[in-house]
């Protein structure tokens, strides 16, 4: 047999990712698993109950490349209410197989061998490996910690001629850090000066606390003509196993990213997006009452963690709570959640998994999901008041 040598990897560096890692260990070691970002709940029970009569009703062949037409206004109508942009769904909004492949294809679809991207940590564990894909190269910027706000000083100094593109990520994964009207102002002033493209990575965008505002780059049309913004219908509804989430853009940036779209999925499965676009225009409430209902879990978890040793700073954003350990343990994050995971029987993810140099990761924290039911939330809690 003629067979080729082993292939080169493009992505040497690159193994089983802490989340795949972190579920695995708490399954065998049947922790409670507040690692991985997903709920212990399911979706509502009227959009199970819309997908799975698309599928009886033979909705089950190829939809266009796009995405259906009726979700695709769907979503189009949404971000008008929500945000006051109006978009055409023609040309402007493209349903993907999650806001992964949207980040694929986004970054796939401007950046050429040898580009630039800047890229904010902790970060979200697709960016990098993707912009090398590309041939690009990731240009990592930190946060600044505990209080993770956007140094725009520093994105300023990193942006040199070849820099392309930006990657935001608010509400932020993992530390709930929320961009404000200032980050705003900065950002319509940094891209005054410099030619660059942004993605706005807006996942969480019904999932803001403290009656604070989500800033979505749709908002600003500075910002938009520059922008891919993306969503996914996984963490809004609670079914992040369907995978189904989606981009706007303007007309010349939705042209090529769905030129990459075309042949990394194609398109995305039939009945799920007739399902969420019937569930989008019956039940808007559903998104307008997600920060409330999230806002009292992580009331809840953190309530019940008065009385830890860990330093709490309640999450703006997201479904994650930061807990910075420095008066419990003086471990190394990534030990410490295995150990626990181990030895406690609560799992969580190390946030220094999400520095390029986990070394520059200096607050010492875990990150925990509160998107769990309130037994779940009250044991952990439990757990961690013992430590
Ligand atoms: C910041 C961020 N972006 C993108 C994604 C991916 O979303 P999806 O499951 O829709 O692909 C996640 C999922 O955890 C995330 O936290």
């Amino acid at each position: 047999m003629n067979l080729p040598a082993n292939p080169v990897s493009k992505l040497p560096d690159v193994g089983t990712t802490i989340f795949t890692v972190m579920s695995a260990l708490a399954a065998e070691q049947n922790a409670l698993n507040l690692s991985q970002g997903f709920p212990d709940f399911d979706g509502p029970e009227a959009l199970l109950e819309r997908v799975s009569a698309h599928m009886r009703n033979g909705q089950n062949q190829y939809p266009p490349m796009a995405g259906v037409s009726v979700l695709r206004q769907a979503i189009a109508a949404k971000v008008d209410d929500l945000y006051g942009l109006q978009c055409d769904p023609e040309t402007e909004v493209t349903v993907t197989a999650g806001a992964t492949e949207a980040l694929f294809c986004a970054i796939a679809a401007v950046v050429h061998a040898g580009d630039e991207v800047i890229v904010l940590d902790p970060a979200y564990d697709s960016y990098d490996p993707v912009i090398r894909l590309q041939g690009g190269v990731a240009v990592h910027v930190p946060l600044n910690a505990p209080s993770y706000r956007i140094d725009w000083a520093r994105i300023e100094a990193a942006i040199t001629s070849r820099t392309r593109l930006l990657i935001l990520n608010s509400p932020h994964n993992p530390t709930g850090m929320v961009m404000q009207d200032t980050d705003i102002v900065a950002l319509s002033a940094l891209c005054a000066r410099h030619g660059i493209y942004l993605i706005g990575d807006e996942v969480y965008e019904h999932m803001v606390f403290d009656q604070g505002k989500h800033l979505s780059l749709c908002a600003y049309a500075d910002l938009y003509a520059r922008s891919f913004v993306i969503s996914s219908f996984g963490k809004t509804y609670h079914v992040t196993g369907w995978k189904v989430g989606y981009c706007v853009a303007p007309p010349q940036l939705t042209k090529e990213f769905r030129r990459v779209h075309q042949y990394v999925t194609f398109t995305v499965n039939t009945p799920v997006q007739l399902g969420i676009a019937d569930f989008l225009q019956q039940h808007p409430e559903h998104h307008r009452q997600l920060p409330e209902f999230y806002q009292a879990k992580r009331d809840a978890f953190c309530e019940r963690l008065q009385g830890s040793r860990f330093h709490i700073v309640p999450s703006q954003g997201t479904y994650f709570q930061l807990l910075g350990y420095a008066d419990v343990s003086s471990e190394h994050d990534v030990e410490l959640a295995r150990r626990w995971t181990c030895e406690q029987g609560i799992a969580s993810i190390p946030i220094s998994v999400f520095y390029q140099n986990p070394n520059e990761c200096e607050y010492h924290a875990l990150r925990f999901c509160f998107a769990k039911d309130d037994s779940t939330l009250s044991q952990a809690a439990e757990i961690l008041c013992r430590l």
